[in-house]
């Protein structure tokens, strides 16, 4: 059988670790050749590497996705590597401070707004003028659940991620007739090293979040690297704006 998305060139960022990691190697797996890009060099590295030694194509670029410059960049190295640009993943993203709005540190809510929403503006604006230029593509981007329910002492996160379904509307809309599928991904809680620091930081939060999704648990990486497989394959070849919830039932309640 014909692999999920053979030859599409393909960029992720937050590729170092994570959800990043995980889909950058379910891509290559997959067919894909990927640009693992991430502010994280070693980490970054080592995605490259474990895609290697499994006997697929990466490379590494260096990038700071809130950065205009640094993503122009990242979207001309994968053109440049492998040929165009078909597939980008929006996935950097940091989660902020954890406080609540009166003392919540106004710097923070700026960083937080800068990688969480500029960044996914940014590759949305670069990624999809290249890909244009090259026949189409697909982006995902991700959101969050906690973009569509308030958390509380989340309110930088959350508005970050609520920012990202609405862009996400705004560009499948603007690029609907020219080729350009822009989608988003809302995971609920998945084991990354971003949520076990928080876990590791805060214990009381562990068993809370083990019993937060219906399905109960946390969501592996993997699981959510194999909705953006479906959204950036052909399979998803009519399905535009959506941000799709992968949450093991937590916003049917
Ligand atoms: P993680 O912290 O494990 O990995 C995030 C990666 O992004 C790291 O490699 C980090 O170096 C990179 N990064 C951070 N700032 C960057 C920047 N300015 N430019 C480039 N790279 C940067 O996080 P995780 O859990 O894999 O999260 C990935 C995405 O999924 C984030 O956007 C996060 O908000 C989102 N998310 C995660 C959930 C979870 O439960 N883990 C739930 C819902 C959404």
């Amino acid at each position: 059988m014909r692999n999920l998305v053979d030859g599409k060139a393909t960029v992720v960022t937050g590729g170092a670790q994570g959800i990043g990691e995980a889909t950058a190697l379910r891509f290559a797996e997959e067919g894909a050749d990927v640009v693992v890009a991430d502010v994280d060099e070693e980490g970054g590295h080592g995605t490259v590497d474990a895609i290697e030694d499994a006997g697929g194509s990466a490379v590494f670029v260096e990038t700071d996705v809130s950065e205009a410059a640094e993503v122009q960049t990242m979207i001309t190295r994968c053109v440049e590597e492998f040929g165009g640009i078909d597939v980008l993943f929006n996935n950097a993203g940091i989660d902020g401070p954890l406080e609540n709005i009166v003392e919540y540190d106004e710097d923070g809510f700026d960083r937080v707004i800068d990688v969480n929403l500029k960044g996914v503006w940014l590759g949305l604006k670069y990624g999809i003028e290249a890909m244009l230029a090259d026949g189409g593509g697909s982006i995902i981007s991700t959101s969050s659940i906690g973009g569509q329910v308030a958390v509380p002492e989340y309110s930088g996160y959350g508005a970050s991620k609520a920012g990202v379904s609405l862009i996400t509307k705004s560009a499948a809309l603007e690029f609907a007739t020219e080729g350009i599928r822009a989608n988003a991904i809302a995971p609920g809680l998945v084991e990354t090293p971003m949520v076990n620091d928080i876990m590791e930081e805060n214990p009381e939060m562990e068993e809370q979040f083990r019993n937060m999704e219906p399905m109960g648990g946390l969501a592996q990486p993997k699981e959510i690297a194999n909705s953006v497989l479906f959204l950036g394959s052909d399979l998803a070849s009519r399905v535009t704006g959506h941000t799709l919830a992968v949450e093991g039932g937590y916003l049917s309640q």
